[in-house]
């Protein structure tokens, strides 16, 4: 069985590419069935299309939240979206979409959380002092980044790191531990227990 991934993108799309690629390799236990943009002519959109998978704008632009979850949803039904993968997604969503989604609905954010929570996570964490950063794969809960963690990464940081040199360090192990956690949860071995994820390691047969 392959789990069938949604995934929400507002920018250039580096995780949904890195998410198309381990999907496109033998054997990958999830397919991305639908990618869904608020914002029109971004990369992601391109890189959805080269990859032969379905895509929709959806602009936040001028409708109200709930018109513009509706859309969203309508999209996510129509493909069969199992498990919604927000990949540089940059819009709050209402709590009655996050709580229609439970369980089922995962974000990428480029901080060790709790710290650093909402925008400019990178710019956070070199203006605070911080020695380490990295990212963080969560569960999305009603909260701004305050769902239930998932796995994270550890990036050091460097002397003369600017929010850019920092931030292609961090994307680099975003884009190994998004696609990671997509596979674990598409095997079936991610379970919310509380605030704690719990990984199951894979039945030896
Ligand atoms: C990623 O670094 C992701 O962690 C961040 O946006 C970037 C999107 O890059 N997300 C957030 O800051 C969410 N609060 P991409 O479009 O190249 O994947």
């Amino acid at each position: 069985m392959t789990l069938t991934v949604g995934v929400l993108a507002s920018g250039s799309g580096t995780n949904l590419q890195a998410i198309l690629d381990a999907c496109a390799s033998a054997n990958a236990p999830a397919r991305v069935g639908v990618v869904i943009c608020n914002v029109p002519g971004v990369r992601a959109l391109e890189r959805a299309g080269a990859a032969g998978v379905p895509h929709h704008v959806v602009p936040h632009v001028g409708r109200s939240r709930e018109d513009f979850e509706a859309l969203l949803q309508q999209h996510l039904e129509q493909h069969g979206v199992e498990l919604l993968v927000l990949a540089g997604f940059m819009r709050v969503l209402t709590s009655d979409f996050v709580r229609a989604w439970s369980g089922r609905l995962i974000n990428i954010h480029p901080s060790l959380l709790p710290s650093f929570t909402g925008l400019h996570a990178i710019r956070q964490a070199l203006d605070y002092g911080v020695r380490w950063t990295g990212c963080t794969v969560h569960f999305v809960d009603e909260g701004v980044d305050t769902g239930p963690i998932i796995a994270q990464a550890v990036v050091p940081i460097q002397a003369d790191d600017t929010e850019q040199t920092l931030h292609a360090r961090v994307q680099r192990e975003e884009h190994r531990l998004l696609p990671e956690v997509v596979r674990l949860i598409a095997e079936g071995r991610v379970r919310i227990d509380g605030r704690r994820v719990l990984i199951a390691d894979l039945p030896t047969s």
